[in-house]
Parts: C-alpha cells; structure tokens; sequence
C-alpha cells in the first residue's frame, strides 16, 4: 500500500491575516479544514499511512485530525524545529517511512486542489521506472510556479523554480505539486539543513543523471495560495467542480452549515458556503464566497468573491467585493470595499468609512 507525505508547513504568507491564526491547511474550505479534502482524496486513492510534516502552528493539526481513523487513515505528524523548507521536510519524515527503497512514496504540496488521478501518477511513475515522478499542469502564467519542460515521453529535462527572466519561461507546464518519489531517493536528500525540492533537490538530481518523469494531467487544478484563489476553490467545491469526497453535504449553489442561522429572503449564491453560528440577516446577497463560522452579516449587505474569517460583522447595506476580513473584525455599516482589500483581524472600520463610489 503506497504510503504518503503531505508538506503543510509553510507561512501561508500570501494568504494573511486568514494564516495569521491558522495554519494555510487548516482554513476551511467548503466546510471543513481543507487539509480534509486532500487526506479523503488520498484515502479514495487507497493510501493508508499519511505523514504530516509541519512547522508553522504545528501543534493545531494533531487535536483536529487525531490518529487519522476517522478518515480510515493513520496519520503521523512530524514537527520541524526551524522550518526545513520543502525536501528538509520530506527528508525529515523518512524514519516514518515503512515503504522499501525500491518503493513509490507519494508526496503532496498542501494547498493544492484538484481532481488528479493519484493512481495514474503511480502507475507512470511504476510503468516508467523513473526515480521521481511529476504531477504537471498547463498554465496560462506560468511564472509563480516551478517549470517543467518534458521531452516527448515525458521525460523532465529541466526544473525551473519560479523564473525571473522571460528566457527562462519556456514552457507552460508547470510543477503541480504531487510527487511520487523513490523512496531511496528521499533518504538522499541531506538531513539537518533547510532544503528547497524545487531550487536544489530536483536540479542536482536532473544533473546527476537521475530519471524524473512528468505526467501531465489537465483535470481540475488550483493552488490556494492567495485570497482569490482559496475563495474560488472553496467555491468550487461546494458547486462540484472541484471534486472531493468530504464536501459535508449535498454539491450545490451553497452550502450552509447546519448552525448556521439565514434569513428567508438572503440570496446566497454561486458556491458560497456559510460556517457554523454564523448570522446572515435579512435581504443580503452573497456570491461565490466564503463566511467562516460565528461571522455576522448585516441586512442588505452584498458579498461577493469573499471571504469573511471567523466571528467578523459585516455591517448593513456594506458592499464588499473580493476582499478578505480577518477573524474577528468589524466592517461597520454603509462601507465599500473592493478587490484586494484585507481587513486585518479585529480590526474596525467605522460607518461609512471607506468608499469607491461617488454619491448619487
Ligand atoms: N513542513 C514544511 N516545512 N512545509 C513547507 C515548508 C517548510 O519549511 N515550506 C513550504 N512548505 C509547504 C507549504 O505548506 C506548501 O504546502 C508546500 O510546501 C509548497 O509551498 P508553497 O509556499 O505553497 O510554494 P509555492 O506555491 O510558492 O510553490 C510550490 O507549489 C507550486 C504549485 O502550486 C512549488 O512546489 C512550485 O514548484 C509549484 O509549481
Ligand atoms: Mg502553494
């Protein structure tokens, strides 16, 4: 049974003030921590061991998740002293490891959503005899990600981290984020040191003559490392574009947690998900967006492509489109807020503090 290592140690810096109480994994995403999509998509592919390898609030994903069983998983959390960066954390979790050197060992960036056929990925991985195998997918701007040129069997031919120059932009297929490593080639990693997989590991293995091999797999996909793009996963989730099997609850234009209380006449919309306790008052829209649990929104307000963090108010008739409020703020009445704006935690923005409109 293949076994596997799931990387959700970073800052989440992009993703702040939504990480600056909560570790990336671990903002909820349809419903539920979004770590918990990815452990039931693993679970689905027949993976049974799952290695957590965390740094950043580590000691938040073991009360949640426990030993893995209700998930059917057993699960393991191994916790970095200083952050290990992403091949000392793999390197890091090998003593947990139970798999042969021989054997496939599959590991997972922690913040990607998408419907690849992690079976497939092995299989390649098995058919093509490679020492590490890629998950690669074809983007339009392929420059915040790593960038994996393949020659025609799929064989990798170069790795290219996050290129500066346009002449390094070569291709559009990029690291994806789901690896299938030899498990000897794990225990080759150096231990004891920060290791980037991307800047070091895969470049000194492609120059060593090492066999890396690429799948590309044009299925759902989507990196949850900015606002944007977490509001637009979770969205997706909760529409069925996205799949995973532990939506809790029927996919749909929203999902509204069951203690969460909605006015009869709120429009919710477009995959927006409504957390536990929270409030929603009479005559609001919100679209494609995401209010976490204990939230209070106002009557008449309109949201969309948002996210609005654990207990924070939204104030009457406030019009807030893609923007994020952190836990516990307070978005006063008669604001309006637009795309990019983060409201800090606890923060308050007064009554008809901020606006884009002119008056009528
Ligand atoms: N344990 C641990 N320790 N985990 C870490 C550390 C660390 O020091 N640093 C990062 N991680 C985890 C993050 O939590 C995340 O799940 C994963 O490693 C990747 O880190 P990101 O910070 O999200 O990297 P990225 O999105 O800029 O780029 C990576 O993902 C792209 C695809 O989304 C790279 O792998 C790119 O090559 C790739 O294209
Ligand atoms: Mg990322």
């Amino acid at each position: 049974m293949t076994e596997a290592i799931l990387l959700v140690g970073g800052k989440g810096t992009r993703l702040r003030p939504l990480t600056v109480h909560t570790p990336k994994p671990m903002v909820p995403a349809a419903g539920v921590p979004f770590l918990t999509h990815q452990l039931a998509r693993a679970k689905a592919a027949g993976v049974e061991h799952i290695v957590l390898a965390t740094s950043y609030l580590a000691e938040v994903f073991e009360p949640y998740f426990g030993d893995g069983s209700s998930l059917g998983l057993h699960i393991e959390y191994v916790t970095e002293a200083e952050p290990l960066g992403t091949g000392g954390a793999i390197r890091n979790v090998a003593s947990r490891l139970h798999s042969a050197p021989d054997d496939p060992v599959l590991i997972f960036n922690g913040d990607i959503l998408t419907g690849l056929d992690i079976p497939a990925l092995v299989a390649t991985h098995q058919s093509s005899g490679a020492d590490v195998s890629l998950h690669l997918t074809r983007v339009a701007d392929p420059r915040a990600y790593g960038l994996v040129p393949t020659d025609a069997s799929g064989r990798v031919q170069a790795f290219l981290e996050k290129p500066q120059t346009p002449e390094e932009i070569v291709t559009d297929q990029i690291n994806a984020g789901a690896y299938v490593f030899r498990r000897s080639v794990i225990d080759m990693i150096p231990a004891g040191r920060p290791v980037s997989v991307e800047r070091e590991t895969f470049p000194d293995l492609l120059s060593s003559g090492a066999h890396l091999q690429g799948m590309v797999d044009s299925t759902y996909w989507l990196d949850l490392g900015t606002p944007q793009a977490f509001v637009r996963g979770s969205a997706d989730l909760v529409l069925g574009r996205a799949p995973s099997p532990a939506v809790p609850g029927r996919c749909g234009d929203c999902l509204v947690l069951p203690t969460a209380t909605v006015a009869p006449d709120a429009k919710l919309t477009g995959g927006t998900v409504v957390g536990e306790d929270a409030v929603i008052g009479s005559g609001v829209r919100i679209s494609g967006s995401t209010v976490l649990a204990g939230a209070v929104v106002d009557p008449g307000a309109v949201i969309t492509d948002s996210l609005i963090g654990a207990r924070a108010q939204v104030g009457t008739r406030s019009v807030l489109t893609g923007v994020v409020v952190g836990d516990g703020a307070t978005v006063g009445p008669d604001n309006e807020l637009r795309e990019g704006v983060r409201v800090w935690c606890d923060a308050v923005l007064p009554e008809g503090a901020v606006r884009f409109s002119s008056d009528q």
